[in-house]
């Protein structure tokens, strides 16, 4: 109602000052305040073009030049949006002329895509990226997408995923920010403002997408697509943080989601979907289904037909289709029918035009048409991309100082399926990147090696497969070398979207070439490149070194060799914790206390996961210092300062990351053993002291969710803790 009066008053002040040059629809004037400009647009829509609006069509399957034109002939210039998988910047300006030219009312259409971590210049997947905790990195990457993107012809990616993950063998894991709410928070802003920039409508910047709202990850038993069983509780303590962060930071759109939560699959949930997303948040933009996900609640077995469907999902509060035409074919129908009130058409469209509007696209709906080599894989993107990839990387064990590599070494064994990979090494979601753009691990080695080291290369045998024939050659290069590189890992295809598995070992054949290495006697260094957590509970144990390369993309040789030669120091620490087996999933740093702390586990592996979420090593050595607290006391409205000193006492230069958790032992709901609120990543030189400083806002990092969605601050004891260190201070009313 406000909303409305501030419009009518706007509109009629902006009349009154242009009333001698009304030519034009008021739409159409950039001037022209933007909900009185959709006001004017939605007044002069047909019914069709409004649904037309509501639909996202697809275009440029086929890379074939000439069936592109046609496909181009095809579209229709009344489109709400395509889903653009051309990289052709002319084709979608083309596109884009037919809407604003051949159509009644000249209305832009919406380009989307997946560019997920990267577009041309592929950074690492986002677990990996989430594993650096440096979201300047994080940003830059994203906007670096965003400008190869725009100049690709696009207005909009599908990224950032939100989906907070803790189960392994859920392929899409690869996608998103870690086991940890408040970390993909942070990812999730910086990644918007990567996307985004400060401005929609600059050059440049392109519209993000939060997805996938929400309770994805939680598919059962990590079986892609199947329902997930999500609690308030869980729905509000682990999913819904991030999404909020990510609207708060100003996210134009969201993707609902393709499974069932609970019972009300995500792309029918009027509660998440209407009364929390836009009656509790306020998110001014719009929501688009997941491909498909509309007529999918026919299969979940909430519409007897996609004609229902489509209303369950639009009424729910989904406002554009993708890709279904389920809209398109209903909602006429639908409307005539008063199972779909006009006032709810139109309020979906108005949030579609508020978009683009935001994007500038009424006033410049063409992007700019420059050569290839301005658009794609610049000398800083690379630069950025090696930097993102190597921090990044986690050394998870490293015996006896094994790496880096240095002088004692004069020759390399390098061995191993991913060592030549220029495919698998992108990670699925790879955009547009091409492997012949990809620096492979073999490439990088040479250059960081040349004239320092012998390299001696065998395959060993292939990612998966029953074919030992190639381990002989493998040992003998083991044989004549002072130390064993093994590059293992998973194919693209193995995590992303439907890239569930059963068990997260490597194949077998994998393990069985490290174990024969064993016998050429020489330190053996395992370096694995894929998109999930893996089982390394044999591996781990005749490994001297362990380093998780994750999938680093583009410029995968650089980051690898630096980190084996020691030019990166490695920074990275785990955003996601490693079970010992598959079967031990879930587990996660942030469980709750089990009543009986010291029974209940399982009896044939250890209690612990093989390693937890935040380890990871350096070539250089840190000591803490105590935590220091301003207070031991404090009451609700006050702040309370925690630092913490780090002495970089090694000899090399290091970036080290200290992740503040809090705990709060006693409360009226059970909470979570420690939970992290806060974390920095800072250069120290060698020798040198820094302090790191997390100042507490009770309201902000004690209180917690209840499952209504409502925060409770109490008073008592909690804990701030890092490392191993935990010390207590107390909220008074
Ligand atoms: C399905 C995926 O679930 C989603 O993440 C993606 O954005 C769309 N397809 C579009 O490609």
């Amino acid at each position: 109602m406000k909303r409305r009066i501030l419009v009518v008053i706007l509109l009629a002040a902006y009349q009154t000052s242009t009333f001698s040059q009304t030519k034009q629809p008021i739409y159409k004037d950039k001037n022209a305040p933007v909900e009185a400009r959709i006001d004017n647009l939605l007044s002069l829509m047909t019914l069709d073009e409004k649904i037309k609006q509501m639909n996202q069509w697809t275009y440029g399957k086929n890379a074939n030049p000439n069936n592109i034109g046609d496909q181009m002939r095809a579209v229709s210039p009344l489109i709400g949006s395509l889903l653009y998988r051309s990289t052709n910047p002319e084709y979608r300006n083309q596109i884009q002329k037919k809407a604003m030219t051949e159509s009644r009312l000249g209305i832009p259409i919406i380009f989307g895509f997946d560019a997920i971590h990267g577009y041309r210049t592929v950074f690492p997947i986002p677990l990996a990226q989430s594993c650096s905790w440096n979201t300047d990195l994080v940003k830059e990457s994203c906007e670096i997408s965003a400008k190869e993107s725009w100049l690709s012809g696009l207005d909009w990616t599908f990224s950032p995923m939100l989906d907070v993950a803790r189960d392994a063998r859920w392929g899409r894991v690869a996608e998103g920010y870690g086991e940890d709410s408040y970390a993909t928070s942070q990812y999730a802003i910086a990644a918007i403002e990567g996307y985004q920039g400060t401005n929609l409508a600059n050059k440049y910047t392109i519209a993000a997408c939060l997805k996938h709202y929400i309770g994805y990850s939680l598919s059962e038993g990590g079986r892609d697509y199947h329902y997930s069983d999500v609690s308030m509780q869980t729905l509000w303590e682990t999913f819904m943080p991030p999404f909020e962060a990510g609207i708060k930071a100003g996210a134009a759109t969201v993707m609902s989601g393709f499974n069932d939560i609970t019972g009300v699959p995500a792309s029918a949930n009027h509660y998440t979907l209407t009364e929390v997303l836009k009656n509790k948040w306020g998110h001014d933009g719009f929501v688009i289904s997941d491909w498909g996900s509309v007529r999918n609640l026919v299969e979940q077995g909430v519409a007897k037909d996609k004609k229902e469907a489509g209303m369950k999902s639009f009424l729910a509060g989904v406002e554009m289709d993708m890709v279904d035409n389920v809209y398109v074919d209903y909602l006429p129908e639908l409307v005539a029918e008063g199972k779909v009130p006009m006032t709810a058409i139109d309020e979906a469209v108005r949030r579609i035009l508020r978009v683009k509007m935001k994007l500038g696209l009424f006033e410049n709906p063409y992007v700019d048409v420059v050569p290839e080599e301005k658009r794609y894989l610049l000398p800083e993107y690379l630069k950025a991309a090696e930097e993102l990839a190597s921090e990044s990387m986690v050394l998870l064990k490293n015996e006896k100082e094994t790496l880096p590599i240095t002088s004692k070494y004069k020759s390399l064994a390098i061995i191993g399926p991913m060592v030549k990979d220029s495919i698998n090494i992108m990670g699925s979601w790879e955009g547009k990147g091409q492997p012949k753009n990809v620096e492979t691990i073999y490439e990088g080695l040479e250059k960081e090696f040349k004239d320092k080291a012998t390299l001696n290369y065998a395959l060993g045998c292939d990612f998966d497969g029953e074919d030992r024939n190639g381990f002989k050659d493998a040992l003998e290069a083991a044989r004549k070398s002072d130390a064993v590189i093994i590059f293992l890992g998973e194919k693209k295809h193995w995590s992303g979207e439907n890239g569930s598995r059963s068990t997260i070992a490597l194949p077998k054949i994998q393990e069985d070439l490290v174990v024969e290495l064993l016998k050429a006697k020489k330190p053996i260094i395992l370096m694995l490149s894929s998109g999930r957590p893996l089982e390394l509970i044999r591996l781990n144990k005749i490994a001297d070194a362990i380093v998780e390369i994750w999938q680093p993309g583009t410029m995968a040789g650089s980051a690898v060799a630096g980190i084996l030669s020691g030019r990166h120091n490695p920074s990275g620490k785990l955003s996601i914790t490693f079970p010992q087996t598959t079967g031990q999933i879930p587990i996660y740093y942030n469980m709750r206390q089990s009543a009986r702390p010291k029974l209940g586990h399982y009896q044939d592996i250890p209690r612990d996961p093989l390693y937890w979420f935040g380890d990871g090593l350096s070539y250089t050595t840190y000591d803490y210092s105590d935590i220091k607290l301003s207070a031991t006391q404090i009451k609700k409205n006050e702040h309370l300062i925690a630092e913490v000193d780090v002495t970089n006492s090694g000899n090399r230069d290091g970036k080290e990351t200290v992740l503040w958790f809090i705990n709060d032992p006693v409360a009226n709901i059970s909470r979570p053993m420690k939970e992290l609120q806060f974390f920095e990543k800072k250069l120290i030189k060698s020798g040198e002291k820094v302090a790191y400083r997390f100042e507490i806002d009770p309201m902000r990092d004690l209180s917690y969710v209840d499952s209504f969605g409502n925060n409770h601050l109490e008073t008592g004891d909690y804990f701030v803790i890092v490392n191993d260190q935990k010390v207590k201070f107390e909220i008074v009313d």
